[in-house]
């Protein structure tokens, strides 16, 4: 099955009230256990290549990691920029098969963010390629980008509107009370604020920060408009908890079994996440 542009897969979500897990992934291993688990739970999934991967792995192997999967997988799935800051990156991605970038101008002040948007969407909207945008900061690390809790500042409802016309985003993250990385207390969503906002836009919203959301948090947030939840840590600390583990226990000198181990303790994690947002047997009635 070829790859599909997040756009698609989100406007099925929004439809059915259900959000697209996107996993960030960082090599082969990775790449097979989000596959294989939601060809499991026949799910659409997004796999996201943050810019820190993009410097691990490189644009070629990224791109033929995602279209090597292509080739046998029996359900649609996007390959997205995380978190794009570079517009090298932007421009890199669209000539390397993403078929969708998140142009992260969070940083920028309210002005500067929509008018280099603007010109992502412009260059991205050509070649049918789906933009993200952020407005407001979610706090945490993620990679090389850290924004501290002091920086972080909601996303506020009133700009929405004007920032969704003017940019043409196909999606938006929102900044509601999540954060990248783990939690020290359990995160408190701003509900009311997600609310203000599903009413102000009719584009897809999408949460950062999904490892260590309570489960009935999620729910809720899908309930008002989330139809795509980000999740990171949750999966590096499968693949490399599992490896410790093994590593412990007994003297491995040959990387495959360690990777096999940390492939299905990936897999696991990707299939509870898939269930959680709704997004299971969702492949089955997608039509791509
Ligand atoms: P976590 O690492 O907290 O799951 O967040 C991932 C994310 O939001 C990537 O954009």
């Amino acid at each position: 099955m070829s790859l599909v542009s997040a756009s698609f897969l989100l406007q099925h979500a929004q439809a059915n009230t259900y959000a697209v897990p996107a996993f960030n992934f960082h090599d082969l291993v990775d790449v097979q256990a989000i596959i294989a688990a939601a060809e499991a739970e026949a799910a659409p999934v997004i796999l996201m290549a943050s810019e820190g991967t993009i410097r691990f792995a490189g644009f070629p192997y990224v791109e033929g990691l995602a279209y090597a999967a292509a080739q046998e997988a029996k359900i649609p799935f996007a390959l997205h920029l995380d978190h794009g800051r570079e517009l090298d990156n932007i421009i890199k991605s669209i000539r390397h098969g993403f078929t969708s970038v998140m142009f992260d101008g969070s940083h920028l002040v309210f002005d500067e963010n929509i008018r280099v948007t603007r010109w992502v969407v412009d260059v991205a909207h050509r070649v049918s390629i789906s933009v993200e945008g952020e407005l407001g900061q979610i706090p945490g690390a993620e990679d090389d980008i850290s924004v501290t809790a002091q920086e972080a500042g909601m996303t506020d409802p009133h700009l929405v509107a004007e920032y969704v016309e003017r940019t043409g985003v196909d999606a938006l993250a929102v900044a509601i009370g999540t954060a990248h990385g783990l939690y020290k207390g359990e995160p408190k969503l701003d509900f009311e604020r997600l609310a203000a906002i599903r009413k102000a836009t009719s584009v897809p919203l999408v949460l950062h920060g999904g490892t260590g959301i309570p489960d009935e948090t999620v729910r809720q947030a899908i309930s008002l408009g989330i139809c795509k939840l980000n999740v990171g840590t949750d999966l590096r600390l499968a693949y490399t908890g599992s490896i410790n583990r093994a590593v412990r226990e007994q003297e491995i000198n040959d990387p495959r079994p360690l990777l096999n181990i940390a492939r299905e303790a990936v897999i696991e994690v990707v299939r509870k996440k898939i269930r959680l947002c709704g997004a299971n047997g969702q492949a089955k009635v997608i039509g791509a």
